[in-house]
């Protein structure tokens, strides 16, 4: 018989967590004005909220933090962490930030300017706020099959070259500071992008001139969708391909929290020695001094080890099994989401799940609150909330896919956990023709209002 996977760890710490009844969570949430982000965790038993900074660390990175050298200049975590990204990326210059957001910050406040464009696959979302902050535009290139819920193309985070090339066409390098591919896609699904795509891309931008920068939250799962999925790459270390990947870019920006295997970080690492020492003014002014920026010696060098961990396969292979073990749970019950499974969560199809609810009033934070309700589980909404208002008109933007993403941490919950989401919301897909109402919203901020919308139930 051959051996099923089984993680390439065993536990060592637990933390409790508890289940509560519904009436209970029927009151939080509405305390919470039907806004997730505003539980406390106590009032949640399975927190899918985010992969970002949520997972465990091992306990060779808990070592490394009691290594961690805590001097403000040259310290000695600094000196491992830029090692290990050397080594993993091939980018000499690295600049640590306190999470990702704010290498984002840095870098935009170097490269971007008012009215520049940034092309690149469905931008994050504090990506965009960071673009569009600066009065910029970022320009969704990824390709029309990431929008088709059941298609089943293996790379849906793939940019489309003719959409890239119209817009290089239209603005050129004067406009266009860097094109910005993102690994995994995480807001069309963690879908990944092929190393093809990627070196396509690259060709393309080098013939404009126009740099490219990665924003690397997940390079790793991205790595082994191409180990896995990719002709040519299944016999190459992650390792190996991660190089590669690098090799294509100019720079990248980093939320440390995912791939990274720690609670808290981010970084840029840069080929350009020029870019880097004008990054490293905007490093000291918003971060810190530039041998921390923001990061204790501690965590950087939790991170040194954790990068490291990150890119093994027998890790990224349990971790995206797990991913796998849900969908396949869901599939049996028929339950939409998008197709294939995609890095670090499922992403369930609200506008399928509750065709009733009418979009503006919010199917995918709809349920998100009844799947909370139901078993105290908690996604995010990646839908018209999230999306925000257009900064000209103050419309709404209704995004192509109205999805609830159920963001699984890395090493933190069991199968047993998976199962339970996997009957929670086969109870709510049970009910799903007596859900007609949604929400409206009652207080928003004017950008990035998911965060702290205030709802009222319709
Ligand atoms: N880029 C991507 C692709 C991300 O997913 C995130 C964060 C960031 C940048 C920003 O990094 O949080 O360290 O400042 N994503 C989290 C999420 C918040 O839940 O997907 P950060």
């Amino acid at each position: 018989m051959e051996l099923p996977y089984a993680e390439p760890y065993r536990m060592k710490t637990v933390e409790e967590i508890h289940l509560s009844t519904r009436e209970q969570r029927e009151e939080w949430i509405k305390q919470a004005n039907y806004n997730l982000f505003n539980l406390k965790s106590c009032q949640v038993f399975i927190d899918l909220l985010t992969d970002s900074g949520t997972g465990s660390m091992s306990d060779k990175q808990w070592a490394a933090i009691m290594t961690g050298d805590e001097s403000y200049a040259g310290s000695h975590s600094f000196h491992q962490l830029r090692q290990m990204v050397e080594k993993l990326t091939g980018f000499p210059y690295l600049l640590p930030t306190h999470q990702g957001r704010a290498a984002e910050n840095v870098l935009f406040s170097t490269l971007i300017k008012e009215g520049n464009i940034i092309p690149g696959n469905s931008h994050f979302d504090t990506t965009k706020g960071h673009i569009e902050f600066r009065k910029a535009h970022a320009i969704d290139c990824t390709i029309d099959e990431a929008f088709e819920i059941e298609n089943l193309h293996p790379f849906k985070g793939n940019i489309d070259l003719t959409k890239l090339e119209q817009v290089y066409q239209e603005y050129g390098a004067s406009k266009i500071p860097f094109c910005l591919i993102t690994i995994t896609c995480n807001s069309s699904g963690g879908q990944p992008v092929s190393l093809q795509n990627i070196k396509a891309v690259k060709k393309l931008s080098d013939q404009y001139k126009i740099p490219v920068i990665f924003d690397a939250a997940r390079f790793a799962e991205n790595a082994y969708f191409i180990k896995t999925r990719e002709e040519g790459y299944h016999h190459k270390d992650i390792k190996e391909i991660v190089k590669e990947i690098f090799s294509y870019g100019d720079g990248m920006t980093m939320s440390s929290k995912k791939d990274g295997l720690v609670n808290i970080g981010g970084f840029i690492a840069l080929r350009n020695l020029e870019v880097y020492h004008k990054a490293s003014n905007f490093t000291i002014i918003y971060e810190g001094y530039i041998t921390y920026g923001g990061m204790a010696g501690r965590d950087m060098a939790a991170l040194a080890q954790g990068l490291d961990e990150a890119t093994e396969y027998s890790y990224l292979k349990a971790r995206i099994k797990q991913i796998e073990y849900l969908g396949a749970l869901l599939n049996q019950y028929n339950i939409p989401y998008q197709k294939p499974i995609g890095g670090h969560a499922i992403f369930v199809d609200a506008l399928q799940f509750l065709p009733k609810v009418p979009r503006e009033e919010f199917p995918a934070q709809t349920l998100g609150i009844e799947l909370y309700l139901e078993a105290g589980i908690r996604g995010v909404e990646i839908g018209t909330i999230l999306a925000d208002r257009d900064p000209i008109t103050r419309e709404n933007r209704y995004p192509k896919l109205e999805l609830l993403r159920l963001a699984v941490p890395r090493r933190t919950y069991t199968n047993n956990h998976m199962q339970y989401i996997a009957a929670a919301l086969y109870n709510v897909y049970e009910r799903r023709n007596n859900l007609t109402k949604g929400y409206r919203i009652k207080y928003e901020s004017e950008i990035l209002r998911h965060f702290t919308v205030e709802l009222a139930k319709l």
